[in-house]
């Protein structure tokens, strides 16, 4: 039995104490969950692809200067992260209309957005995550209107690369959602992304067939999770599969 200190435990995680002050454990589990956590199952191997693929996302965007809470990955189900204060906001950018958004504009499912769109949610599942506009986060003091310009730059930072890393291995990155986190150091502080990038957290379909390759299959009950979180892995070239025990990077794939 392990003698951490649990900080806290959420749907799809936990969190546990660092080795080091200012460091926290982040342990992704197999349970997978939707609609508020109202739905769940355990899906066997679901958090080791959702922590590889990740840390494998967090690692590129901070080569690239995205300031994430990402250290190091420290085994098949943890990494080491730098402990934040989350910001109560989850931050959703979307390309091409699904889910919500269609159902709420009307708009098609796969319908193209005429450019990418942010949209902000409250985080709290009490209340079914509700999605609010800047005024009320500044009104409501949950983040500062520089935080809230901070994060939007990001996003798009973000979405340029993911949209980028997506389309080279023949994927649509359809919408996803990220959070952030205040990071004290000293006297300053700075927003930096947070939680995971994962496909729990975003929607991906094949570029050419439109297979859903995310928790949309859980969602939805159409089945394949893993299998579908094997094939992005697979594509982005993390799972190990070949002889030499060792990666071999995203694959370029042309559609
Ligand atoms: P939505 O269409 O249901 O609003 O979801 C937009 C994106 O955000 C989609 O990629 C799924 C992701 N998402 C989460 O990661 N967590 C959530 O709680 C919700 C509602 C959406
Ligand atoms: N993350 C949310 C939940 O676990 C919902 C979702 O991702 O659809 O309930």
């Amino acid at each position: 039995m392990s003698r951490r200190r649990r900080v806290y435990e959420g749907k799809a995680k936990v969190l546990y104490e660092g080795p080091e002050p200012g460091t926290l454990i982040q342990h992704f589990k197999d349970d997978a969950t939707a609609f508020d956590g109202t739905k769940h199952e355990l899906i066997d191997g679901k958090g080791v692809l959702n922590n590889r693929i990740s840390e494998f996302i967090f690692t590129r965007l901070n080569e690239i200067g995205v300031p994430t809470h990402f250290i190091r990955s420290l085994n098949m189900r943890e990494q080491l992260i730098r402990e934040v204060e989350i910001v109560p906001i989850e931050v959703i950018v979307r390309n091409v209309a699904a889910g919500s958004i269609s159902k709420r504009l009307g708009i098609e499912e796969g319908t193209p957005l005429p450019r990418s769109i942010i949209e902000f949610c409250y985080k709290n599942d009490a209340l079914g995550d509700p999605m609010v506009s800047e005024e009320h986060i500044t009104a409501f003091g949950w983040a500062s209107p520089q935080e809230i310009d901070d994060m939007m730059a990001l996003a798009l930072r973000i979405n340029d690369f993911l949209t980028g890393l997506f389309l080279g291995i023949g994927i649509k990155v359809v919408d996803f959602k990220i959070e952030f986190g205040r990071l004290f150091e000293g006297e300053m502080m700075r927003i930096v992304l947070a939680d995971e990038i994962s496909p729990d957290s975003c929607r991906l379909w094949d570029i050419n067939t439109n297979e859903k390759l995310d928790k949309d299959r859980f969602r939805r009950d159409m089945g394949g999770l893993v299998d579908a979180y094997q094939e992005v892995a697979r594509r982005l070239g993390i799972l190990f599969e070949n002889d030499t025990g060792k990666p071999t990077g995203p694959t370029l794939v042309k559609s």
